[in-house]
């Protein structure tokens, strides 16, 4: 079989050993971090910290100045790895790309990831500030990392994508002041915010929240058989006239300590 792997995925093997060695062991779970997380999460949990330009197949965003970080530690008795600067179709990074963390936090033994994003709400009744535990999604991106994976099989099953049982667990220890809803993320390409009449196509569909994120890396780890969360912090609504980026990384870092609070109550309680 001809060997079509980048050498970025060869690579990746000895990334995944330097975080499996600064875990202490293997790593029980990745958290991938939205905008307004990674402030919350550095406080939540012991960590060390790997920087992405120090890793040899991690893809590195240089556009606002710094490159990211995995902060790899213990946090309730489990060992985590989170990924502080995500890559985005809509900087140029290709789908496979994207869902590099994924794929490292995999090598290195996680069997779950949960995905944070920031996302603008479609519903009335999803309001910012609300964290919307994603239930399932909808790719609206047009791409998808499994093309030309090399692998027999490529034909995910999606229709349990988001844990029902890992869901489940999480609103069994949510506390009414995490806020938390529960809906459908719609996953578009960006970079622009949506207009009034794609707000209301996103509706019509069935989105409750919509974002530039999430889907590629979710698709990914159900490929590799991983459990998945997802969590939307609510930082606008959608199609709300003045919106800017500002406003978006504002509210996601006050949303961002709620968060960080349910997830480590959700790791107490699995
Ligand atoms: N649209 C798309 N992506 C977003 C939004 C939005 O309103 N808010 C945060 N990310």
């Amino acid at each position: 079989m001809i060997d079509r792997r980048s050498p970025n995925d060869k690579l990746l093997a000895v990334d995944a050993s330097r975080v499996e060695d600064s875990a202490g062991g293997p790593i029980d779970l990745a958290i991938i971090l939205g905008s307004g997380l990674s402030s919350a999460l550095r406080d939540a949990f012991k960590h060390v910290s790997i920087t992405y330009d120090t890793l040899l197949g991690m893809p590195v965003a240089t556009l606002r100045g710094h490159a990211g970080e995995v902060l790899v530690g213990t946090w309730q008795g489990k060992r985590v790895a989170a990924f502080a600067g995500r890559v985005h179709l809509y900087q140029g990074f290709s789908p496979v790309q994207v869902t590099t963390g994924v794929r490292l936090a995999h090598a290195a033994g996680a069997r779950m990831v949960i995905l944070t994003n920031a996302a603008g709400s479609l519903r009335d009744d999803v309001r910012p500030g609300d964290i919307m535990m994603i239930a399932d999604h909808i790719n609206l991106t047009g791409r998808n990392p499994l093309i030309g994976w090399p692998h027999d099989n490529p034909f995910v099953d999606m229709a349990d994508a988001y844990s029902a049982r890992l869901r489940a667990i999480v609103k069994s220890v949510a506390k009414p002041e995490h806020r938390l809803r529960e809906g459908i993320y719609a996953g578009l390409l960006g970079p622009n915010y949506e207009t009034a009449a794609e707000a209301n196509y996103l509706r019509t569909i069935g989105a409750d929240a919509v974002g530039m994120s999430t889907v590629l890396e979710a698709i990914f780890a159900r490929f590799l058989s991983m459990g998945v969360l997802g969590f939307s912090m609510i930082t606008n609504v959608v199609a709300a006239a003045g919106l800017s980026h500002g406003d978006v990384t504002e509210q996601g870092a006050q949303t961002g300590p709620h968060l960080a609070d349910l997830i480590g109550a959700f790791l107490k309680k699995i």
